[in-house]
C-alpha cells in the first residue's frame, strides 16, 4: 500500500518536473523580433495570371490553403470567407470575381485540422466586436451569425509563426458590402492574433504597424504590416502619438480619431491652395482597410472641382462614382483630371503630401475572367463625399501611402509619421513596459512604451487621465447595445432599399439619394438612424476637443515627386457592365 502510494507520488513529481522543465524552456525570453508581413499584390487564382489583389498572403489549414487577407483595425477576430462568400451580386457579376476579391475561398471542409465549434466565442475568439456607427454595419451581428472554428494559420514560412488552433469566424451574412473585398485579419484592441503572439512571447507588445505601399504607377512598391514593432526605415522625421480613444464623442471605432485641419492642392507649378474655408476642420477616423484615401464632406469636393476646374464624368458607375474596387471614388475622364498633389494636415502637426498617382488613379477592376485590369480611360479621385451630418469622415488605405501608422494596444496609443516610400527595412521591436520589466529585467531591445494603467489587459482609450466609473461603463455598454439594434435595423433598411433599387435598375438613384443624405449606408455601411455628435463638419472653434496629443510639432512634408505614366496594362472596357447592375 505504502509502496504504491510512493510510486504514485514519484510519478507525479516526475511529471511535474518535466512540466516545469517544459515551462522553463518556453518561458518568455527577451528576444522579441518584430514580424514583417508583406502587403503586396498576390495572384489569387493559380489558374489566372493577373488575378491580383493587394493583401497579406497566409496559409490556412491542412494541407495548407493559400489565402490573401486584409489587416482590419475594426475587428478583433479574424473572419475568413468560405465558398458561401456573400458577394454583392449587384456589383460583382460572377463567382470568379467574388473569389478574387475575397482573396480565394477557405474550404474548411477540405482541412483536416479544422475543428468546428458552436460559434466564434466557443472557438476561443474575442467576445466583443464594435457596434459603433461608421464601422461596417454588419459587424455587431458577425459574432452571433458566423460559423466558429479553429484551424492552423501560418503567417509566414517560419514554423514559430504557425498558430495552431487559431480561432476563426466564417461569415454567414453579407456584413461588409461588395467593396470591402477581402478576408479580415482582426487587429483591434482585443485582437486574437496579437493576443496569441504576445502570450506566446513571440512579440513584446500587442503592436502592429502599416505602410500601404504604392500602387497603380509604373514603379509600384509593396507595403508591409509589422507585428510587435515598426519599420523605422519607412518613417521620416518626428512621430505624432495620441491615445487610442474608442468613445463615440471624442474618439472613434478604430480608436484613431484625428482632425484634418487643412487639405491643399499642390499644382505642378508648385502653387498650393486650400480646399477648406477659413477656420474649418474635419474630424476623421483612421480606418486602414477602407478602400479610398478619404471620405469627407461634399463641400470639400465641390471646392476641389471649382479650383481644379474639373468635372466628374457621369457615364460610368453610380453617376460618376466608381462601383468597382475603389467603390465610391469620383471618376474623371483621362482627358481632364487634376494632375497635382494633395497635402493633408492634421491638428497634431503631421502633414503629408500624397502624390498624384496615389489618389488620382486609373480605374482598376476585376474582369469576369478573374484578371485585375486597369481602365485607363478614367481617373478615379479616391475621395468619397459625405452628406452633411452623415457618416463620420475617414482616412483610408491610401492615406497610408504617405503616412506610416503604428498602433500599440498595450500602451493604448497610436503613432503616425510621414511615410518613407522605400523597400529598405529596419524593424524596431516595441516592448510593453511590464514585459520590459518582468522579462527583460529593465533592459529591453527597441522601444519601450509605457502602459496607460498597470495590470489591465485591454485598454480602450481612457488613458492615464481618466478612469471610467462603473456607472459610465454600464452606460457605454447600454449605448453599445442600443447602437447594435439601431445598426441592425439600418442595415436591413439599406439592404432592402438597395435591392429595391437594383430591381428598378436605376443605379444612378443610389448616388442621388446619397447626396440627399438618405443612404450613406451604401457607401460605408453607416446607419441612418443614429448620428453621434462631433462628426459633421463644423467650425474649428466649435469642435469637440481632439484627443490629447502627446508629442509632435508642425513638420511639413517634402514632395515625393511624380510617378511617370505607367506601362500600358491590357484592359477591355465592357461598357455594358453597368447595365447589368440589376442582375
Ligand atoms: C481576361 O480578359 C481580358 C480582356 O477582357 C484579357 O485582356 C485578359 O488577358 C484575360 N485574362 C486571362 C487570364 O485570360
Ligand atoms: C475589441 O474588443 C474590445 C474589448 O472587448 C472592445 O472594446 C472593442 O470594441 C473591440 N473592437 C475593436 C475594434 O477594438
Ligand atoms: C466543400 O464544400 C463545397 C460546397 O459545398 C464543395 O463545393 C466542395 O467540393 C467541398 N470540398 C470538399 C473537399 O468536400
Ligand atoms: C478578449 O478576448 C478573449 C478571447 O480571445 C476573451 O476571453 C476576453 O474576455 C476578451 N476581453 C475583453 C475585454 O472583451
Ligand atoms: C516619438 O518621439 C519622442 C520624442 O523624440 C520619443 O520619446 C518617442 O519614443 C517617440 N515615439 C516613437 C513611437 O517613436
Ligand atoms: C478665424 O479664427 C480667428 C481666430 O479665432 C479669427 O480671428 C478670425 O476672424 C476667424 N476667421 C473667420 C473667417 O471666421
Amino acid at each position: 500500500m505504502l509502496s504504491i502510494r510512493l510510486s504514485v507520488v514519484t510519478l507525479g513529481s516526475l511529471s511535474q518536473l518535466s512540466f516545469a522543465a517544459a515551462a522553463a524552456a518556453s518561458a518568455p525570453k527577451c528576444d522579441f523580433q518584430p514580424v514583417a508581413l508583406p502587403l503586396k499584390d498576390v495572384q489569387v487564382l493559380p489558374r489566372v495570371k493577373d488575378s491580383y489583389m493587394r493583401g497579406i498572403p497566409i496559409k490556412v489549414g491542412t494541407p495548407p490553403q493559400d489565402l490573401v487577407v486584409m489587416p482590419w483595425a475594426e475587428l478583433n477576430n479574424t473572419f475568413l470567407y468560405d465558398y458561401e462568400a456573400y458577394c454583392d451580386k449587384s456589383i460583382i457579376w460572377n463567382d470568379v470575381i467574388c473569389e478574387v476579391r475575397r482573396g480565394e475561398y477557405f474550404y474548411e471542409n477540405a482541412s483536416s485540422s479544422y475543428h468546428q465549434s458552436r460559434d466564434v466565442d466557443t472557438a476561443g475568439g474575442a467576445t466583443v466586436e464594435t457596434g459603433a456607427k461608421g464601422a461596417e454595419l454588419g459587424i455587431p451581428e458577425l459574432l452571433s451569425t458566423s460559423l466558429g472554428g479553429t484551424d492552423t494559420v501560418a503567417l509566414t514560412d517560419d514554423p514559430q509563426l504557425r498558430l495552431d488552433k487559431f480561432p476563426l469566424g466564417i461569415p454567414r451574412m453579407n456584413w461588409d458590402h461588395g467593396y470591402t473585398i477581402m478576408h479580415a485579419l482582426g487587429l483591434g484592441a482585443n485582437s486574437t492574433l496579437l493576443n496569441q503572439l504576445s502570450a506566446a512571447g513571440r512579440i513584446g507588445s500587442r503592436t502592429w504597424s502599416i505602410f500601404w505601399g504604392r500602387m497603380w504607377n509604373s514603379r509600384p512598391l509593396d507595403g508591409s504590416v509589422v507585428l510587435g514593432g515598426y519599420d523605422r526605415d519607412k518613417t521620416i522625421g518626428e512621430n505624432y502619438t495620441q491615445r487610442l480613444d474608442y468613445s463615440e464623442t471624442t474618439g472613434c471605432w478604430t480608436g484613431m480619431k484625428v482632425t484634418v485641419q487643412d487639405m491643399q492642392i499642390i499644382r505642378r507649378d508648385g502653387k498650393s491652395s486650400s480646399l477648406f474655408p477659413p477656420n474649418y476642420s474635419v474630424p476623421v477616423c483612421i480606418v486602414p482597410q477602407r478602400q479610398l484615401l478619404i471620405e469627407a464632406p461634399q463641400r470639400v469636393l465641390t471646392e476641389f472641382e471649382k479650383q481644379t476646374q474639373t468635372a466628374r464624368v457621369k457615364d460610368t458607375g453610380l453617376d460618376g462614382a466608381s462601383a468597382e474596387l475603389h467603390w465610391g471614388a469620383i471618376t474623371y475622364s483621362d482627358k481632364s483630371f487634376f494632375d497635382g498633389d494633395l497635402s493633408i494636415s492634421l491638428s497634431s502637426g503631421l502633414s503629408v503630401r500624397v502624390p498624384n498617382d496615389q489618389f488620382m488613379v486609373p480605374k482598376p477592376y476585376v474582369d469576369r475572367n478573374g484578371s485585375r485590369l486597369l481602365d485607363r480611360s478614367y481617373r478615379e479621385f479616391l475621395f468619397s463625399p459625405l452628406a452633411d451630418n452623415g457618416n463620420p469622415a475617414t482616412l483610408g488605405r491610401y492615406f497610408l501611402t504617405a503616412a506610416y501608422l503604428m498602433v500599440n494596444h498595450d500602451a493604448g496609443t497610436f503613432t503616425l509619421w510621414r511615410a518613407n516610400p522605400t523597400t529598405s527595412s529596419s524593424l524596431v521591436p516595441v516592448v510593453a513596459e511590464k514585459v520590459a520589466a518582468d522579462v527583460c529585467g529593465g533592459d529591453a531591445p527597441g522601444l519601450v512604451q509605457p502602459s496607460p494603467t498597470a495590470g489591465s489587459d485591454v485598454q480602450s482609450g481612457e488613458g492615464s487621465d481618466g478612469r471610467l466609473s462603473s456607472g459610465a461603463i454600464a452606460g457605454i455598454a447600454a449605448s453599445v447595445a442600443a447602437l447594435a439594434i439601431l445598426g441592425l435595423a439600418g442595415f436591413f433598411l439599406v439592404r432592402k432599399r438597395r435591392q429595391g433599387r437594383a430591381a428598378e435598375g436605376t443605379a444612378s438613384m443610389m448616388i442621388q439619394d446619397h447626396n440627399n443624405g438618405d443612404s450613406n449606408g451604401l457607401y460605408s455601411g453607416g446607419s441612418t438612424a443614429y448620428a453621434p455628435s462631433g462628426w459633421s463638419e463644423m467650425p474649428a472653434h466649435e469642435q469637440v476637443a481632439a484627443p490629447q496629443e502627446l508629442y509632435g510639432k508642425t513638420d511639413w512634408a517634402q514632395g515625393q515627386g511624380y510617378g511617370r505614366p505607367g506601362d500600358p496594362v491590357p484592359y477591355e472596357l465592357d461598357s455594358n457592365s453597368y447595365s447589368r447592375i440589376n442582375q
